[in-house]
């Protein structure tokens, strides 16, 4: 069989990610799919900047019809980020047929009904499992394997740089700003920080977990945010003191009387497991009826572990193409249940 075509929007600290595992993997997934992946338009905005990763200078382009309206090119990997263009260029791309791979939980969270109904209406893929948590498997999980029970609560760390900013400097004493810079050359941060810090980007995959959880539609607006701008070291080295880590906490609840969405800053016992989950990392804690408490750990932010999940989506993806077994992932997570009042 020939060669599945991957169309890639973005070559960033994602983006790139995703050409270095594609390559690094190329035999195991190409085994796996029984035909190989291959990368044949990769959309940048400069052409001239030094890449993180190797590429063929002639895969790249700046104009986005030439992915968007090739017909050998059955899926499209959004790695751009941006609420703007990206929407723009899922809408082309689901509207012709394609499926879509995103890792962009801004969008997901703002308009996730827009394109959902779009996947349905072109009977098309649209995988977001890098949209929360970087490389742990969440998504799926969430929507698949405990679709049998009634969710509880959906609670823990979703953020990788406000975690490895609080664990820095709790840990090591280092300065806020300076912890920030480091993040960000790290690649874990939002092109605007301001969204991590603020808890804007935890604020979007609680929008995402929690309409997936609780079968409605929450929207990032009516998420309640707070973030870690205004803690100093004092905050932290006195909650440390007193038998507490200080955690950016995403908070999701569904009870008799409704559902709450939180994210904010929050006191966490020394002996508790979130306490311990450190730098990057990211923990999300699942209560279903069933099964009671499930936890879910791994890298939350980064270029592989978040091209892991990127690159498990385009393969489930390609899968579904070669099964002619499209839209069935996309567009069972959001149901029509009317949102409920969410407290703050
Ligand atoms: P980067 O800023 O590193 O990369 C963005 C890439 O998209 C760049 O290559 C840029 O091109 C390209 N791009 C942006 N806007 C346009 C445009 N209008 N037209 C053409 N190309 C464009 O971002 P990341 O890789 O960090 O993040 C990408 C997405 O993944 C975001 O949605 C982010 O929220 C999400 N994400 C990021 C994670 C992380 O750890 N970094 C983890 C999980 C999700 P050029 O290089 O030429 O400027
Ligand atoms: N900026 C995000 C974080 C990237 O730090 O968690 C992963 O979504």
């Amino acid at each position: 069989l020939g060669p599945i075509n991957l169309g890639l929007l973005g070559l960033g600290t994602v983006g790139s990610g995703v050409v270095r595992l594609l390559e690094q993997n190329k035999a195991i997934i190409t085994q796996k799919l029984g035909q190989p992946l291959n990368i044949k338009r990769i959309l940048v905005r400069d052409l001239n900047r030094p890449r993180q990763v190797a590429v063929d200078p002639a895969l790249l382009t700046t104009d986005p019809e030439t992915i968007l309206g090739d017909p050998d090119i059955p899926i499209i990997v959004e790695v751009m980020g941006g609420t703007g263009t990206a929407r723009e260029y899922i809408l082309q791309a689901l509207s012709r047929g394609k499926s879509v791979v995103t890792a962009n939980k801004d969008l997901l969270a703002l308009y996730g009904k827009e394109l959902f109904d779009a996947a349905d209406a072109h009977g098309a893929d649209l995988l977001f499992e890098a949209s929360v948590g970087g490389g742990i498997p969440i998504i799926r999980p969430l929507k698949e394997c405990l679709a049998g029970n009634r969710i509880r609560q959906v609670m823990g760390i979703i953020n990788g740089t406000t975690n490895y900013i609080l664990t820095k400097m709790s840990r090591e004493g280092r300065d806020f700003n300076d912890v920030l810079k480091e993040a960000q050359s790290l690649g874990y941060a939002e092109a605007d920080p301001t969204s991590d810090i603020e808890g804007d980007d935890a604020a979007r995959k609680m929008a995402i977990l929690a309409s997936i959880a609780f079968g409605t539609r929450i929207t990032y607006p009516e998420v309640y945010r707070e973030g870690i701008g205004r803690l100093s070291s004092h905050d932290i080295n006195y909650a440390r003191d007193m038998g507490y880590a200080v955690k950016l906490l995403g908070i999701a609840r569904e009870d008799e009387d409704g559902i709450e969405v939180r994210v904010h800053p929050a006191l966490v016992p020394l002996n508790h497991p979130l306490a311990s989950v450190s730098d990057v990392f990211n923990a999300i804690f699942v209560e279903g009826d069933a099964v009671g408490e499930t936890m879910f750990y791994g890298r939350g932010a980064g270029s592989l572990p978040t091209a892991s999940a990127v690159v498990g989506d385009i393969i489930e993806g390609a899968r579904n193409l070669q099964h002619h077994d499209r839209g069935r992932i996309s567009c069972t997570c959001f149901y029509d249940k009317p949102l409920k009042p969410i407290g703050a």
